[in-house]
């Protein structure tokens, strides 16, 4: 267990230099923008699509040129998209809540305005980045698998995916949902961003089609698991532990798995929807990597 706390928190710190070197330069007469930018995507975030990805990429045999020329930007861009969500979900329109990742939510510290644009901005620049690294492939079989990736996230992210879930969740807060109801939100809402992290790592190391299929429902179960434990944080954790407010599921009304099942219902489905997924890992002959690793700390995490 050390060794692999240890391992995941070398492989943040990676992960953040990566990301750091995709981030827009503070400067100009907008350079208010960049640095909403900038504050929302820096410090504290667990990091773990963009790590999902690179694990992905390299469990599927993906070579360090391409990790460098393609699956990096990548990585950067998806934590953009996912940081983006995060502003926007902080907003007072939609769960009102003033700390993330351990300081001020972006509309806290910048107004709501300022909020607004900085997600846009993230989620564009997500595409420039991407774009960019599609454009510099040097193969056309690499372009390729980079477009390839580029339509998965972008699916994903959007209406099919990420804004979708959202705009349902949003859309029945308050009310009683069942079961299937709340699968459709969660896959969507959370699921989906996980599901293109580690798909896309998969598509650029030039894995099957068969292979990027089991990966992908690996990874639904694992997304769902991710949401419920996120529920149970919201319940048991503390505003420090989390980084985030408490109890924000309860003040805004929300049905979650906990309020529907309980904690410990919950935690339940969440290993067992764990297990699943490290059994798909096992048929992809993926059984004892970091990636199985990964899996396990999505449902066991503190925070
Ligand atoms: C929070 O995601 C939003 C959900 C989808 C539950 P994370 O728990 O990955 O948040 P950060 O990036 O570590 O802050
Ligand atoms: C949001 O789910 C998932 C997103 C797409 C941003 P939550 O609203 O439960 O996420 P937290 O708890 O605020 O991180
Ligand atoms: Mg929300
Ligand atoms: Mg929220
Ligand atoms: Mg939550």
């Amino acid at each position: 267990m050390t060794d692999f706390k240890d391992r995941l928190s070398a492989a943040q710190k990676e992960v953040n230099e990566v990301i750091e070197a995709f981030l827009p330069k503070e400067e100009g007469k907008a350079r208010l923008i960049f640095e909403a930018m900038n504050y929302s995507v820096r410090n504290g975030g667990k990091r773990l699509r963009p790590l999902l990805m690179r694990e992905s990429f390299r469990a599927f045999g993906g070579d360090k040129l391409t990790e460098k020329l393609l699956t990096e930007p990548f990585m950067a861009a998806i934590e953009m998209i996912h940081s983006y969500s995060l502003v926007h979900d902080d907003l007072p329109e939609m769960d009102n809540d003033m700390y993330r990742r351990g300081k001020l939510t972006t509309h806290a510290a910048y107004g709501q305005d300022i909020a607004v644009l900085a997600g846009d901005a993230l989620l564009n620049y997500a595409y420039e980045t991407i774009i960019s690294a599609c454009v510099s492939a040097d193969t056309a079989e690499k372009r390729l698998a980079a477009v390839r990736a580029a339509e998965i996230i972008s699916v994903k992210a959007g209406v099919y995916g990420m804004v979708g879930g959202q705009t349902v969740d949003v859309s029945k807060t308050g009310q009683r949902l069942d079961d299937s109801e709340l699968e459709f939100i969660y896959e969507l809402k959370t699921g989906a961003l996980l599901e293109a992290a580690l798909t896309v790592g998969a598509v650029l190391a030039g894995a099957t089609d068969e292979k990027v299929a089991k990966i992908e429902t690996a990874s639904k179960r694992i997304g769902m698991a991710f949401q419920i434990k996120d529920d149970i944080l919201d319940e048991t954790s503390t505003d420090e532990i989390l980084g985030k407010p408490v109890h924000s599921d309860a003040e805004n009304n929300k049905t979650t798995y906990v309020t529907l099942h309980g904690i410990e219902t919950a935690a339940k489905e969440a290993d067992r929807l764990a297990a699943e997924a490290k059994m798909i890992l096992d048929e992809l002959g993926l059984c004892g990597d970091f990636l199985s690793g990964l899996f396990n700390y999505l449902v066991e995490r503190q925070h």
